[in-house]
């Protein structure tokens, strides 16, 4: 029996919501496998535990993270804290702390969904963004001074390093080479950002020389969004900074049907420290408590960290579930349904005991 431990921190709102849902079915999917075990063990840092402790997570929180398998994360965020200090205090720390420098964002139109987009075939939409998780807007660099006066000034100091930016980059061929259609879009800001994004341009045609089979092109960040849009068919992979990337794959959710599905894996791709697997959505307040949560950006969260795991046919199991549900149009409000989050999970739970092992 393969025992996969697993560190599961829900954090804030329905971040606690769809990672209860996302343990059930892992654990249903684990039991009818036979193979292999998930022990998850439960880390209640978070909004409430800054209140009664004054950070987001405990002290030697890393140090406590270091021996797991992988780490399953809902959202932070609460209106009681900054949303700058629950973001660096758990999320980015420990995102920065394990080096987790490659963000991975697929985005598809699942069965039965109707995006927003009106597209020729469902296919137009089958991107993965690559993130750059580890540096540039989000390292941290900068500062305030003259504090409260007229002439206060403050500084966000982006951070391009060539090691940083070449690992992005071959991290983003070698995932494009895997895929079909093999096609690798290079996404900056080089002409007005012109110094760390025109290294971004010249590490990057560096690097394509060591993958001819991949077909590349580059746009910049405004026009990748009307691309996007107006003809998403021509994109596959897409690679880009924290910020853009970012920003692109809220798009990419929304385009596809919902924030409500999307996932995301925060891979540290040398396997020195834990991965971090979660969501893209937040801890979104509006819908807390109400019962109402997609819990499908979790599931599909939940394939991606099995598949990290090494569990190829569980994962392909999960996503198959996934899929049936969302073909039987079991879908809550923000995907124009009915549906409660525990009817979404009962209809994976019942699709995951139809689909073969094999
Ligand atoms: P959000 O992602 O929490 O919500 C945006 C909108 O999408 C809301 O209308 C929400 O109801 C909807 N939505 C999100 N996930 C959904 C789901 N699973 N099912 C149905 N509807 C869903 O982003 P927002 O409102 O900007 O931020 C709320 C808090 O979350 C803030 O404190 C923010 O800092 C934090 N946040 C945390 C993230 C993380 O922990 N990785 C990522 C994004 C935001
Ligand atoms: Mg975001």
């Amino acid at each position: 029996m393969r025992i996969h431990r697993i560190a599961a921190i829900p954090g804030d709102g329905i971040g606690t919501e769809v990672i209860a849902a996302g343990i059930e079915v892992l654990e249903a999917l684990a039991a009818a496998d036979g193979g292999f075990a998930l022990q998850f063990e439960h880390f209640p840092w978070g909004s409430a535990w800054y209140l009664s402790h004054g950070r987001m997570m405990d002290e030697d929180g890393l140090e406590r993270l270091r021996g797991f398998d992988a780490i399953f994360f809902g959202a932070v965020g609460s209106l009681e804290v900054p949303d700058h200090v629950s973001l660096w205090g758990l999320r980015l720390a420990i995102c920065q702390g394990f080096d987790q420098y490659a963000n991975v964002r697929p985005t598809r139109v699942l069965p039965g969904i109707d995006p927003p987009l009106r597209l020729s075939s469902p296919a137009d939409i089958d991107w993965v963004i690559v993130r750059e998780n580890s540096e540039g807007e989000y390292s941290g660099q900068g500062g305030r001074s003259h504090r409260g006066l007229p002439e206060e000034v403050a500084t966000e100091v982006s951070i391009f390093t060539r090691a940083g930016v070449e690992r992005i980059h071959r991290f983003a061929f070698e995932l494009a080479r895997g895929r079909p259609r093999r096609r690798l879009t290079l996404v900056t800001k080089s002409n007005a950002q012109r110094h760390g994004l025109v290294l971004w341009d010249e590490v990057f045609a560096q690097v394509a020389r060591d993958f001819p089979d991949v077909a590349t092109d580059k746009v910049l960040v405004d026009a990748a969004t009307q691309r996007m849009v107006l003809k998403p068919g021509s994109l596959d992979v897409m690679v880009a900074t924290n910020l853009h990337a970012d920003i692109l794959s809220d798009l990419a959710a929304a385009l596809s049907g919902s924030l409500g599905i999307a996932p995301t894996a925060n891979l540290d791709p040398l396997r020195r420290y834990p991965s971090m697997f979660e969501p893209i959505h937040g801890s979104a307040w509006d819908i807390q408590g109400k019962g109402i949560a997609n819990p499908i950006a979790t599931f599909w969260t939940a394939v991606m960290m099995l598949d990290h795991l090494g569990e190829a046919g569980a994962a392909r199991r999960l996503m198959r579930a996934i899929e049936a549900a969302t073909e039987a149009r079991v879908f809550t409000p923000d995907l124009g349904g009915t549906a409660r989050s525990a009817d979404v999970t009962r209809a994976v739970l019942k699709a995951l005991r139809r689909v073969p092992h094999s």
